[in-house]
């Protein structure tokens, strides 16, 4: 999609269709009283025949405007006039693009200059109109055999008064949603395509297309070398080679610390030996979103030539039974040292997140925040809301949280207490890898919390926001927006 910025008067705009807004009280808005003024009163008379009250999220197109070179207009209701909430304001978004979609216009201008919006500013304001309509126009259509029918939309021009501060938020938000695409994409294929292997390619061409990013692949013999015996216990089932993606963007200054960012990058979680119930079991091909996103949030990163260090590193590999699988009652030693004995092969995030903790211990890390498809408990306690967020540094979480609503991606902080490691006592090794029917996303956050001990570290549990089930089954790119934003936020501090 190729989108512009214009301070020229609306009315000149070379447009398909310019969208305006009008309030529930039959006022038009200052970009809606221009156009009326140029259509000698149509806009006012088609309101006082009653045609659209201005309720939230109403339209009204009008495709013939007589006398005018103007050639469309689509009204959009704002409801009542005073500053719209964040969500409304998102809300009138899909309406708008959905509406543009529906019509099969090839170009709009969208004026809501005047809509004001709680707490925002312009340059958000225009970020939300990039990051709402490319989610909408989002297809995943590379697996049907014929092509899918073309979007006619191809230019979108967002009319402000101020292009300084809207240029700012159309980069942000192409890059946000550059990255929310790539996660989306690479979840939404399926296992056969997206491996470890395939993971590990994307992780190269990012590097490829970024001079600040390098890219370095962890092969099975490197994990030995390095000690990795739980994140090589989850692999032994599978015949396609785990690889470690270790991705760096050098953006700042050689010698300030990095964030690191860890992503679950599971291609396919059958569950092991201890095999999962076959309905649904498609979707365990989304449990690499957490890898996904951290491929996501670094090209935003780069994009944005972010002046920060940032590490990715996301372990891939599938979950599947075979003879060679392990087993539960395994004992493994982890790269720590710690030993951890297996009671469900199913609880395999884990398993492959803690080695590679501890592996982000090398590059003396400024915080370390991971994201896992982790626990089905997650969607038990939150539903698809938020991300369920825990951690052993309050000012990371606080900052997370922030940056979570900044963004419109939301989290929701579970405790991690002491108390709960109870839960993960084993009688045979240092720590079990499961804790019981009780606090399910708290006990597997307590398990990683054994091997983040010597850096600031957060985990987000994206189990229930990563993609969504049912009919409008797909990824949905989160937490790429939530961690763009604590990056933007760190690199403006
Ligand atoms: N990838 C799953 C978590 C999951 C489940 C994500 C459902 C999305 C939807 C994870 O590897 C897993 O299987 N967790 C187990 C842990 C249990 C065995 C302690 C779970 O949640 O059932
Ligand atoms: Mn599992
Ligand atoms: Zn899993």
């Amino acid at each position: 999609m190729n989108y512009s910025i214009e301070t020229n008067p609306l009315e000149t705009l070379e447009s398909d269709c310019l969208i305006v807004g009008i309030f529930n009280n039959q006022q038009l808005t200052l970009a809606a009283k221009t156009l009326d003024d140029q259509t000698n009163g149509l806009l006012t008379s088609v309101v006082n025949r009653g045609d659209i009250a201005g309720k939230l999220n109403e339209t009204l197109f009008l495709n013939v405007i007589p006398n005018s070179d103007i050639k469309r207009i689509l009204l959009i209701g704002l409801g009542e006039q005073k500053p719209l909430s964040v969500k409304n304001y998102r809300k009138i978004l899909s309406t708008i693009i959905n509406e543009a979609k529906k019509l099969r216009l090839n170009s709009i201008a969208v004026s809501l200059t005047d809509c004001d919006v709680e707490k925002v500013d312009l340059t958000w304001k225009t970020r939300q109109i990039v990051e709402v309509f490319e989610d909408a126009i989002y297809q995943f259509t590379e697996c049907k055999s014929k092509p899918a029918d073309e979007l006619s939309l191809k230019n979108i021009v967002i009319h402000v008064t101020d292009s300084a501060s809207a240029e700012t938020g159309l980069a942000q938000g192409l890059a946000i949603s550059g990255g929310v695409s790539l996660a989306k994409h690479l979840a939404d294929l399926p296992a056969n395509i997206c491996t470890p292997t395939f993971l590990a390619q994307q992780g190269l061409t990012l590097a490829k297309n970024f001079d600040k990013i390098d890219t370095t692949i962890l092969e099975i013999a490197d994990m030995e070398k390095l000690g990795m015996g739980s994140l090589l216990a989850v692999t032994r089932g599978s015949r396609e080679p785990a690889k470690l993606i270790s991705i760096e963007y050098k953006g700042g200054e050689a010698n300030a610390k990095p964030i690191v960012l860890v992503g679950k990058g599971l291609t396919f979680d059958a569950g092991g030996i201890s095999l999962k119930p076959g309905a649904g079991m498609d979707e365990m091909k989304y449990d690499m979103c957490g890898g996904a996103a951290v491929l996501g949030t670094l090209q935003a990163a780069a994009q944005l030539n972010l002046p920060l260090n940032i590490v990715g590193l996301i372990p891939a590999t599938e979950n599947l039974p075979d003879g060679q699988a392990c087993k539960p009652g395994d004992v493994l030693t982890s790269m720590s040292g710690k030993t951890i004995e297996v009671l469900n092969t199913d609880a395999e995030g884990r398993l492959i997140l803690c080695d590679t903790l501890t592996y982000a211990k090398r590059f003396q890390p400024e915080v370390v925040i991971d994201l896992a498809t982790l626990t089905g408990a997650v969607l038990v306690a939150l539903g698809r809301v938020p991300s369920g967020l825990l951690g052993n540094d309050d000012a990371l979480c606080n900052d997370l949280i922030a940056a979570s609503e900044t963004a419109n991606d939301s989290v929701w902080r579970l405790p991690l207490w002491e108390e709960y490691q109870e839960q993960l006592k084993s009688n045979f090794a240092d720590l079990a890898n499961i804790g019981g029917k009780d606090a399910g996303t708290i006990t597997a956050a307590c398990f990683l919390a054994n091997f983040t001990e010597d850096f600031r570290w957060a985990h987000l549990d994206i189990a229930g926001t990563a993609w969504r089930t049912g009919s409008a089954k797909g990824a949905t790119g989160r937490p790429v927006p939530l961690l763009t934003q604590y990056l933007l936020n760190r690199a403006n501090a």
